[in-house]
């Protein structure tokens, strides 16, 4: 087994693909030190720096002294708190659905949905585009898997008239798609489900702090979450913490306390996660200045990067992909950026297609003004060495 593993491992690093981790030293949040070097970070999902938040620390630092480190056990033992059913109310309301569910994380949540909602003699309509835990817990359900070119919504349509026969059609996309960071047509795919009477879950993973006039996410408008079946979200992006979530009908809800394994089987999300995501979601709601900033710094880091020719999108998100495409030439800028104190790993195959590397930039509220120039001009300096 050792040698086909070293063997295996051998190739991936021939075809650029190896990777590994890179351990950070003194982290503090956009900034830290690697083998020595000060380094600026635009790879974190921490969108609006709620991670360090005061209110966030100090919320945490209440729950700890009352629940301590751990749950102690699954959520149908002993591990259901005040604190997870404070934020499970807090975040059905946020997404203006009956009742909400959380789970460990937010992979966890999505095989959760699709193995309980989904098995034999169902089809499971996928974008193309979809995380790998969408997708892994469409193979785990037992269903039939077929999946769309990205944001092709004709092609839907063709495979849900196709599965009229399945027992269950269950579409599914995500709001803000994670490597490209544009967004779903959420719209389109609810005339869709409406027409061919599919059951549909949205992951809004990157949406959800985001977008929405609120920051409630890419469902904020409310005859938009009130067709949507299942909105699955994490806790480990623009809320700073770690856990996944479920905002639905309550139904569905009692049925993923009922059949949702990595729900039933794992130890609950510990209390003071809990809070302090309670915590990020009150300074969501009553700090809209962070939001605002967020959005500040997207659209200068998309202007200067235009400015110098980089071909990105206009921006739907904080995710900024620039495309390398050759895997080599993505490792090779990573290199260069990081040379000049820039950290954005690239982001190679099967995290996106082969030959579709990128840097992916995540951009953040808690980047300032000054890292944005020190950003810029690292690229600026990229494109003088091409
Ligand atoms: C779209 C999407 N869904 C789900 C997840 C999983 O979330 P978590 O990190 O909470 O497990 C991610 C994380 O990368 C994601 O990008």
């Amino acid at each position: 087994m050792r040698k086909i593993c070293l063997s295996e491992l051998e190739e991936l690093k021939q075809r650029n693909l190896y990777r590994e981790l890179r351990v950070l030293e003194n982290h503090q949040g956009t900034k830290a030190y690697f083998q020595g070097r000060e380094l600026l970070l635009f790879c974190s999902n921490d969108y609006l720096g709620l991670s360090r938040h005061s209110r966030v620390v100090q919320a945490s630092q209440k729950a700890l002294k009352q629940y301590g480190i751990g749950a102690g056990a699954a959520r149908l033992i002993s591990g259901s708190t005040e604190a997870h059913k404070r934020l499970e109310q807090k975040i059905a309301c946020l997404k203006q659905k009956e009742s909400a569910l959380v789970f460990a994380t937010g992979f966890l949540a999505n095989l959760g949905i699709l193995t309980a909602f989904a098995g034999e003699g169902d089809v499971i309509i996928m974008d193309k585009l979809c995380h790998a835990s969408l997708i892994d817990g469409a193979r785990l359900s037992k269903s039939e898997l077929r999946v769309f070119p990205h944001k092709n919504y004709r092609k839907c349509e063709e495979l849900l008239q196709k599965s009229k026969d399945a027992r269950r059609r269950i579409l599914v996309s995500e709001t803000v798609f994670s490597m490209d960071g544009d967004l779903a047509d959420l719209r389109e795919l609810i005339r869709l489900k409406e027409k061919y009477d599919a059951f549909f879950m949205v992951d809004d993973a990157h949406g959800t702090g985001v977008l929405g006039p609120y920051g409630r996410g890419a469902t904020e408008n409310k005859k938009i979450a009130g067709k949507i079946d299942i909105i699955m979200g994490t806790l480990s992006k623009a809320i700073g913490g770690l856990g996944g979530f479920v905002a639905a009908d309550k139904a569905l809800v009692h049925y993923l306390i009922n059949f949702a394994r990595p729900f039933i089987f794992t130890t609950a999300l510990p209390p003071v996660l809990c809070e302090a995501a309670y915590a990020a979601f009150c300074v969501i709601e009553e700090e809209p200045a962070i939001r605002k900033k967020l959005w500040q710094n997207i659209q200068a880091i998309h202007k200067g990067l235009t400015k110098l020719d980089f071909s990105i999108a206009k921006p739907e998100s904080a995710i900024l992909p620039v495309l390398f495409g050759n895997e080599r030439k993505a490792i090779a800028a990573f290199e260069a950026l990081l040379k000049q104190g820039i950290f954005i790993p690239a982001v190679r195959y099967p995290t996106v297609p082969k030959g579709k590397a990128r840097l992916r930039i995540t951009v953040s509220a808690a980047h300032t003004q000054k890292d944005i120039a020190k950003l810029l001009l690292a690229f600026k300096k990229l494109k003088a060495a091409k």
